[in-house]
């Protein structure tokens, strides 16, 4: 079981916790919007992983981390991270002649990080509770603003101990598009988080309705953080005249 910790908000990890250890299955944290490493509590997850790409929590350009609570978890995930060899590139310079030098032993990929930008990750993580709070700020002045607003609604709820990252509103399905439209025309960008899964021509649904009717209404305003108080006040007209012109009613 995948535990997402989906825009900031926690996932209830203590329930599915239980649930997994009942049946037996392993409990993975996605904290790649929510980096709980700096919290009181350690994750509770086997495995729990952490993404410093530019637009998450802790940006460090690209690279992650993984923690594991299970025995032989750090090791197998070094080597699946290292091109399934079993020594790293010190240990292959600093004993010569390792009977291991360079063999695979199972097919893994190139994803191993590196010093500059763990450099950068440190510190991102150093000012992590400054940056929550200048996106807290920007997330509050959209809430006021969108509770006016009777064509959208903030659909998340917001609990202490949450931190944020994305701003999605909910607005009518048949006239999401035509509103993401009238703001690109305004010069403002939105997005869409998440598109169904069973929508990737991969995976191809239909089967999960209410993910499905989700992805018709979700609308992700710009929160990162170099945006101002009046770049923000520009975002919320666009919405507003947006949802106005298109005739949306909840
Ligand atoms: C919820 C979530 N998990 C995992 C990832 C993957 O992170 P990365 O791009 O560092 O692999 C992303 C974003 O890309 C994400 O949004």
């Amino acid at each position: 079981v995948v535990a997402v910790h989906l825009f900031g908000q926690r996932a209830p990890t203590a329930r599915l916790r239980e649930l997994c250890d009942r049946h037996g299955i392993p409990l993975i944290e996605d904290c790649a919007h929510r980096v709980d490493l700096l919290d009181d509590r350690p994750p509770l997850g086997d495995m729990a992983c952490y993404s410093f790409n530019a637009v998450k929590e802790a940006p460090a350009g690209e690279g992650g981390l993984v923690w594991s609570s299970v025995a032989g978890g750090d090791e197998r995930v070094r080597i699946l991270s290292n091109l399934g060899l079993t020594i790293d590139t010190v240990q292959r310079t600093q004993v010569l002649n390792h009977r291991d030098y360079g063999f695979s032993h199972e097919i893994g990929l190139k994803l191993r990080g590196n010093d500059l930008s763990a450099a950068l990750a440190l510190l991102s993580l150093d000012h992590l509770h400054a940056l929550r709070e200048q996106r807290a700020r920007i997330f509050s002045h959209y809430d006021q603003a969108v509770a006016a607003m009777n064509t959208c609604v903030q659909p998340i709820e917001r609990n202490t101990g949450d931190s944020f990252l994305m701003y999605v509103v909910r607005v009518p399905a048949e006239s999401r598009d035509a509103i993401r439209e009238g703001m690109a025309h305004c010069g403002v960008a939105t997005s869409v988080h998440y598109p169904s899964l069973t929508r990737h021509p991969r995976l191809r649904g239909p089967c999960c309705p209410v993910a499905e009717r989700l992805d018709r209404e979700l609308l992700t305003l710009p929160s990162f953080l170099a945006l101002t108080p009046s770049e923000q006040d520009r975002v919320l007209s666009a919405l507003a005249e947006a949802c106005q012109a298109s005739g949306a009613e909840r």
